[in-house]
């Protein structure tokens, strides 16, 4: 009978248009997955160089990805072309939300840029529409404030390879609505991720933890306690992390690590685990942000 599905399970099938602003890193990676996955996106940045940029990026990661499902098989270039003819682009955030079930925001971690967004795209967007953010270490609630759509807002937090990350951390404010809920868990599951829930606080889980062990790691170093080469042969060999602390900071970049945790300390400045360390501090400085530009806490080949 209709009464087996529940109105929330019908909503959890409900995402098939979706808008992602922001064609970086995440933006591209998570417009990748959604046309993969059979949804019909539009991929937004704010201007033709960067969107183009991008689009060549994910043509390079699906056929990637399709010869890894498929190998040389023929099935591969019918999932390339199927999923590339799912992708378009813009450089209109406004006019791209028209027919928008969810926007997934991932541009830049600024507070005040992403509610002047949201606000433009509140009142372009159907009401029905599902706003999303994908912030690692700002506050969805601050972000849904822009907004007269409280109830239909809160976090997708992606995981950087976003085609090979598994995880989806999905964020709850105290308004999100249960249906708006189960929609964005349905449409990470369709997503091909495994969800999370989270009440929306600083890091979320991964992050909450990670930096946090991140910077830890560094005052160990900063006392002179240990080697950072020790500090990661420990954390690998003794409690199985595939990465020691310094090789993912370097990894992750040093200036992102110091932004999210100036950012935590400033709002909250009694939580000692948020402290800065004025060792990274100083890499920064020197322009010492990991792998990206050569050297962090350890140097690299260019
Ligand atoms: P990115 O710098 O690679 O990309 C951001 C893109 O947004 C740029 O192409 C920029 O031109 C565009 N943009 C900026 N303002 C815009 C606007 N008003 N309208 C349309 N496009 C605009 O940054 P990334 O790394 O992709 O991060 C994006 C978001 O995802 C941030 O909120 C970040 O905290 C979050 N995030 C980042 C992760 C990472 O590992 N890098 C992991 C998970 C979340």
């Amino acid at each position: 009978t209709s009464r087996t599905f529940s109105h929330s399970a019908m909503m959890s099938n409900s995402i098939k248009n979706v808008t992602v602003i922001g064609s970086g890193l995440m933006g591209a990676g998570i417009a990748q997955v959604a046309a993969q996955t059979g949804h019909s996106v539009i991929m937004v940045d704010i201007d033709d160089a960067l969107v183009s940029k991008a689009q060549k990026r994910i043509q390079d990661s699906i056929q990637r990805v399709a010869k890894k499902k498929f190998g040389e098989n023929e099935e591969a270039s019918k999932f390339i072309s199927e999923s590339l003819s799912h992708l378009t682009t813009s450089t209109d955030a406004v006019t791209s939300v028209g027919s928008a079930d969810l926007v997934v925001e991932a541009i830049v971690e600024n507070l005040d840029i992403k509610k002047k967004l949201f606000m433009q795209l509140d009142k372009a967007a159907p009401s029905h529409t599902i706003f999303a953010s994908n912030t690692s270490s700002l506050s969805i609630a601050k972000i849904a404030d822009a907004t007269d759509r409280k109830d239909r807002f809160g976090g997708l937090h992606f995981f950087n390879p976003v085609p090979v990350m598994k995880l989806l951390e999905v964020v709850r404010i105290a308004e999100t609505s249960q249906d708006t809920y189960d929609a964005m868990c349905g449409w990470g599951k369709a997503m091909g991720k495994v969800t999370v829930e989270c009440k929306d606080t600083p890091g979320f889980i991964v992050n909450r933890l990670l930096v946090p062990y991140m910077f830890e790691a560094v005052r160990i170093l900063e006392r002179g306690d240990a080697s950072a080469r020790d500090i990661d042969t420990a954390m690998k060999l003794g409690a199985g992390y595939p990465m020691g602390p310094f090789e993912l900071m370097d990894y992750v970049g040093l200036d992102t690590g110091k932004f999210i945790v100036d950012g935590w300390h400033k709002e909250f400045p009694d939580e000692s685990i948020f402290n800065p360390s004025p060792l990274l501090n100083k890499l920064v400085e020197e322009g010492k942000l990991g792998v990206k530009t050569g050297e962090g806490f350890y140097k690299y080949k260019k």
